[in-house]
Formats: structure tokens, sequence, C-alpha cells
């Protein structure tokens, strides 16, 4: 019998843990380590790497291929969450149901944490054994991209720059299609790469990771609002304390469920004509319901 989604995203959360920690074990013991260490390991439901090893799969690449890719970018995310929670960011406590990484080990270990897992992201990448040189260089690009000052980077500065401003409507779009869009993007982007894609497969693949990406943004400023955060693992309110705009700026917690539904119809439809889409397409309505 065919596993469910969920089971498949235990599975292939399981694997992602897997190698993480096998990235961790062969390098020093450092202070530094232990902190890039305990943000990466300390649970988070890898959506990202999921979304890498799926689109890989539904082309017909192998697992081993794109795992390194997988890996590579939940480093740049969990880099991307560190800094974020920091007081000069957001400030808060609590990330992945732990307290956050400058609670532990302090501000300056955490922005170097931070730092520093974005350079072990290029080196993990830069290791793929199962593709040849001109596949990590398109990866490398890639996840390059998406993760500095035309991707995620760009999209917190202006959630930083946006703090007590009422931003429009399609400042908002702009401000979730960089801050989370990107990573979503290249996530799926890295899959059709690993796979050996054409133009066509890796543009299909960037179509869908934008939609579920401004979905899965809708559905975090939702969470956020109301959300729990023994569920989530996280603070609730987050956005409020800090004067940030989000859906729930425009409309009610309804009207925005209803928006990321229609994005993520519209990803699913980039992905339709492909065979073995299912679980994709399954994962994005799943998306839509998510608690944490
Ligand atoms: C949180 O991402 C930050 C956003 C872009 C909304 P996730 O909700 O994927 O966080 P983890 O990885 O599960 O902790
Ligand atoms: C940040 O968005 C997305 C990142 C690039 C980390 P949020 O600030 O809304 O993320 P959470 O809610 O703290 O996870
Ligand atoms: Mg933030
Ligand atoms: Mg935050
Ligand atoms: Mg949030």
């Amino acid at each position: 019998m065919m596993p469910t989604l969920s089971e498949q995203m235990c599975q292939q959360a399981q694997a992602v843990q897997d190698t993480l920690k096998a990235f961790f074990d062969a390098h020093a013991d450092t202070t530094l380590y232990k902190a890039m260490e305990y943000s990466t390991m300390c649970g988070g439901k890898r959506i990202r790497p999921f979304l890498t090893l799926e689109f890989c799969k539904m082309l017909g690449g192998s697992a081993e291929a794109a795992m390194p890719y997988a890996c590579a970018l939940e480093m740049i995310h969990t880099f991307s969450l560190i800094h974020d929670d920091l007081p000069c960011m957001d400030n808060d406590d609590l990330r992945r149901g732990k307290p956050t990484n400058h609670k532990v080990f302090g501000e300056a270990p955490a922005l170097l944490a931070g730092d520093a897992l974005v350079f072990s992201a290029f080196e993990c990448a830069l290791s793929n054994a199962h593709t040849d040189a001109a596949n990590r260089l398109a990866a490398v690009q890639v996840l390059a991209k998406a993760s500095g000052a035309d991707g995620m980077c760009e999209g917190q500065m202006i959630d930083i720059d946006s703090e007590g401003k009422t931003l429009s409507f399609d400042q908002l779009l702009n401000l979730h299609a960089h801050k989370t869009g990107a990573l979503l993007r290249a996530a799926a982007k890295l899959g059709a790469i690993a796979a050996g894609g054409s133009d066509a497969d890796i543009c299909a693949a960037d179509t869908y990771g934008a939609g579920i990406g401004l979905a899965f943004q809708i559905i975090d400023d939702i969470l956020d609002r109301y959300g729990s955060t023994e569920e989530l693992g996280k603070p609730i309110g987050s956005d409020q304390k800090n004067e940030k705009t989000t859906f729930l700026s425009f409309m009610n917690a309804e009207e925005a469920l209803e928006y990321a539904k229609k994005v993520s119809d519209e990803a699913c439809q980039a992905i339709r004509g492909y065979a073995n889409s299912e679980t994709l397409c399954e994962l994005s309505e799943y998306l839509l319901t998510r608690k944490s």
C-alpha cells in the first residue's frame, strides 16, 4: 500500500535528520558547531527538504542526489530562523519548542552560528557526490540567489524596515515573496536540478514553489495570531508585538485562508501535468491545515 503523506513526511524528515547529524558528527565539537547543531537538530517540520526530495522523486531522480541540496537548504533556513529571533530582529525566546539560540549561547555565538551555517550549507551542497560539477554549480547558484540580497535576506530587510509602518498590499506580497517564497522556490528548484530536469521542469518547480511559499507565509501569519504556542513551538503574537504588516492587516483569518487556498491551487496547476504529482499537490493542501 502507498504510504500516506504524513508517513512520507515522517520518513523523509528522519532521513534528513540522519544526514544532518552525520554532517555535525563529522565536524569538530567546538562551541560554534554546538550552537549550529542545537538549532538545526532541534525539531522543525523539514518542509523545504521534503520539497527538494519530492520534486526530485517526481522527476525520476534519486534521493541520494537530492539529499545534500535538501540539507543545505535546511541549514540556510535554520540560519534565517536563528537571526530572525535575535533581539535586534523579532526578539523571540522560543523556537522549535526550545529556547532560541541566543538565549542558550548568547547573542554573539548565535550571530556566528547563523553565519557559519550559511557556509556549511555551501560545503554540504558542494560535497554532493551523486551529481556532477555542472549540477552542483547550478544548485549553488540557486541557493545563493534565493538566500541573499535578492531573496530571503532582502525579505527580512523589508520586514524589519516596515515595522510600525503600513505597507500596501502589493508591498506585503513582495515582502512575503522574498522572506519566505524565495527559499521555498529554491527548495522545489533544487529538487528539479538534482533530478537533472529540463528548463521547463525548473520553471514548473519555480511556479509551484512561489505559490506554496505565499500560502505558507499566509498560514504563518494566521497562526501567529490564532495558533497555539505549544503546537507551534514558537511564541504567538510576535507580529503584533513588533507592529508588522501581515495578511491579517488586510483581511480576516477566513479571507486570508481563502487567499492561501487560491494561490495553493494555482501552485498545483503548475505541476498537475506530471505523472506522480499527487504527493506534492497533497502537500500544498496539507500545508493549509497545518497547526505547527
Ligand atoms: C518558519 O518556517 C519561518 C517562516 C518562513 C514562516 P517553518 O514553519 O518551516 O519552521 P520550521 O522549520 O518548521 O521550524
Ligand atoms: C521570518 O518570518 C521568515 C524568515 C526568513 C526566518 P517570521 O518572522 O514570520 O517567522 P517566524 O514566525 O518567526 O517563524
Ligand atoms: Mg521575522
Ligand atoms: Mg519571527
Ligand atoms: Mg511569523
